[in-house]
């Protein structure tokens, strides 16, 4: 028993005296870099000159440090933080527009945003608030949502029941209490719980940072376990440990309800990813003024300005390796020819999936490091979009800076199962669960931009295979079938926005198109249309999973950033990149955003004093 203690103690003081005190690269979060507030750029076009880059290959800078494939959140942070200590980097995309998830369009003069409604996190002077305001040199700026900012809607029109979620330490038990009196110990043990399982997280970045054998050590000895709350409950299911608190069906869904922002059903979900979402929220939710676009818009100057580029239409068909199966650089298709790009490392942000299964040559595909790592992960759901657009003001329309969670019962499991499972028929025509947002409303420049209109944006999932059959079709023409089957999503869906937003008729609606999980293969790359890459359940959070699946891939000068090796969301995809610059500048990122985060604490103060 000692022994063994001892070992651990041993063990623990290399890790921490090697990742935490033992830095060796430089820092990118080392001074503060905010610049004073610039005028916010609204015209579409200037914002293009930015965004919208197409690949020449005469546009690629010389002697580059690094090639990022794909240009979402996990892909240009990364390309930041490189930036940031001098580094020369390439950002290629295949989509006619910089950004991921985070990347905005305009249909018929609204414009829409994909993959941002919410983010937590972003209190002043908090370490994600000052490493994104780093990241952005200050000009990215956040509005805080209503409070409360989310509302879990149950049951049919005739008994309705609408429980408001919000932020708020204290404030978010004490108005759940409200709603559910007699319930106050369940709450308070909620709470206690999804609190003490959160801050556990850190123990993931340990496992994905720390060398091999210490991570193999901390995983086969159980030790994980033990000295992680998150990795404690990871095991455990949703609908296990809510059950457990309570035999009200109502409270028990508005407990889960947050599932829908990483996409497994309750029975299948990890309590320790449920733990995450919940406290993500706890101290409010934002969005990015401007728009989502606003994101990727602020960092490209950054990482133009230490020589690279970011450039757009540009879809690398494979990555190049040199005779040892070092990673040397990409292939991207112009037309029907292949561009070669060479640098001494490749950092893939388009997902697990497709960079071990599409980019890579048969024989390193078929690797057997490769292979686990591939038989870890599965796909995750398909998502399913609604955009639409509205003549009206939010005042005229009754919208708010917040978001519905809107649910037929209160029967998670079995909803999303019979829907997911059902026949694409019969499940367009009943969709159990709907998110509705409205974007436009979250936005203080919207008025401005497109004034007397508003968007919503109705989020769900789906089955990928309702869709596969027009896989190889033409995006905007896949003929009548796919385009009847999307419609019959359409209206359902547009009905239950109609029983909820009483504002909202018919002849409002001047705009409204869905994207399937096919628009994501497109758009942002998903190979299975995934709404949040690979798959989020329970088995994602097996300690030798989490600890296997990391940014130095099994291949010398490959490299994995973004959501699938992390977590799924904007913070996680975010993590995946500092996690990802981690392991390349040799330093902990994670630490390094904490310690800005207190020397402009420090500095505030002083000021204060002054
Ligand atoms: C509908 C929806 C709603 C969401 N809502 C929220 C929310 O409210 N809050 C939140 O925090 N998160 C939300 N998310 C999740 C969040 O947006 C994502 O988890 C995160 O942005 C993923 O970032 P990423 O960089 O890992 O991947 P992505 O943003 O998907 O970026 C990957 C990029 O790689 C590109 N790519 C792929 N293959 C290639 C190739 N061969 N060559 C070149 N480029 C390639 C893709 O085109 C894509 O641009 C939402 C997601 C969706 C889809
Ligand atoms: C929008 O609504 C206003 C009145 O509310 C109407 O005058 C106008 O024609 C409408 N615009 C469209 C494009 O329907
Ligand atoms: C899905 O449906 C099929 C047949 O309709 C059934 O056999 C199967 O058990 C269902 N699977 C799940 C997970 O519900
Ligand atoms: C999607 O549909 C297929 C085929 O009907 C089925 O096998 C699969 O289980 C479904 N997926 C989910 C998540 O239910």
């Amino acid at each position: 028993m000692l022994f063994s203690l001892g070992l651990i103690c041993v063990a623990l003081i290399i890790f921490l005296y090697k990742y935490v005190f033992g830095n060796s690269g430089p820092n990118p979060f080392e001074t503060d870099t905010r610049e004073p507030l610039r005028e916010m750029v609204h015209d579409r076009k200037e914002k293009n000159k930015v965004l919208k880059q197409g690949f020449l290959a005469s546009k690629v800078p010389t002697d580059l440090d690094a090639v990022i494939i794909g240009s979402g959140i996990g892909g240009l942070g990364l390309a930041v933080l490189l930036a940031k200590v001098g580094k020369k980097v390439l950002v290629l995309e295949q989509h006619d527009r910089a950004g991921g998830c985070c990347h905005t369009f305009t249909e018929k003069g609204f414009e829409f945003d994909v993959g941002i409604h919410y983010i937590g996190e972003l209190l002043d002077h908090k370490p994600f608030r000052c490493m994104l305001d780093s990241m952005t040199n200050g000009q990215l700026q956040w509005e805080p949502l209503d409070n409360p900012f989310d509302q879990v809607v149950i049951g049919p029109p005739e008994n309705r029941r609408r429980y408001p979620i919000y932020s708020g330490r204290t404030r978010f038990p004490e108005e759940l209490k409200k709603c559910f009196p007699g319930e106050e110990k369940a709450i308070d043990e909620y709470m206690r719980l999804v609190k003490r399982v959160g801050r556990g997280i850190w123990f993931l970045a340990v496992l994905k940072l720390c060398p091999a054998p210490l991570a193999k050590f901390l995983v086969y000895t159980g030790l994980v376990r033990r000295l992680s709350s998150f990795f404690e409950m990871a095991p455990r299911s949703l609908t296990e440990v809510v059950n457990g608190l309570t035999e009200n069906k109502d409270l028990r869904a508005v407990f889960a309800y947050i599932f829908g922002t990483y996409g497994n059903m309750p029975k299948e979900a990890s309590f320790a990813m449920h733990s995450l979402l919940t406290t993500h929220y706890l101290n409010g939710a934002w969005y990015p003024k401007g728009g989502a676009s606003e994101i990727a818009y602020h960092m490209i100057p950054i990482i133009e300005s230490a020589g690279g580029a970011v450039l757009v239409r540009a879809p690398v068909n494979r990555i190049l390796f040199n005779k040892a199966n070092e990673a040397c650089g990409v292939s991207v298709m112009k037309g029907q020819e292949e561009v070669h790009i060479h640098a001494p490392m490749v950092i893939s942000n388009a997902g697990i999936f497709n960079t071990y299964q599409k980019l890579l040559p048969k024989e390193l595909q078929a690797m057997p490091t490769i292979q686990k790592q591939l038989s870890m992960m599965k796909n995750g759901e398909g998502g399913l979009s609604v955009f639409v657009g509205l003549n009206g003001t939010k005042e005229e329309l009754g919208l708010k800076a917040d978001n519905y969670w809107i649910f037929t019962e209160t029967n998670f499991d079995e909803l999303v199962e019979n829907y997911m499972n059902g026949t694409r028929e019969e499940s367009a025509k009943s969709i159990p669960l709907l998110f509705v947002a409205s974007p436009s409303a979250k936005d203080p420049t919207w008025e401005e931009r497109s004034p007397g209109k508003s968007t919503l944006s109705l989020v769900s999932f789906a089955n990928y295979t309702w869709f596969e059959e027009w896989k190889d079709g033409k995006v905007t023409n896949r003929g009548e079938d796919y385009k009847d089957l999307k419609q019959t999503f359409i209206n359902t869906a547009l009905d239950v926005v109609l029983e909820n937003f009483p504002k909202i008729t018919r002849d409002k609606v001047e705009y409204i198109d869905a994207g399937t999980p096919l628009t994501n293969t497109y758009y942002i790359g998903a190979p299975k249309g995934e709404i949040y890459g690979a798959d989020h359940g329970i088995a994602r959070f097996d300690p030798e999973v989490c600890m296997t699946v990391r940014p130095q891939t099994p291949l010398k000068n490959l490299y994995l950033t973004g959501q699938d090796v992390f977590l799924c969301g904007f913070a996680g995809a975010l993590a995946g990149a500092l996690t990802c610059g981690s392991v390349i500048l040799n330093r902990n990122l994670h630490l390094d955003a904490i310690g800005l985060a207190k020397k402009i604490k420090f500095i505030n103060a002083k000021l204060k004093d002054e």
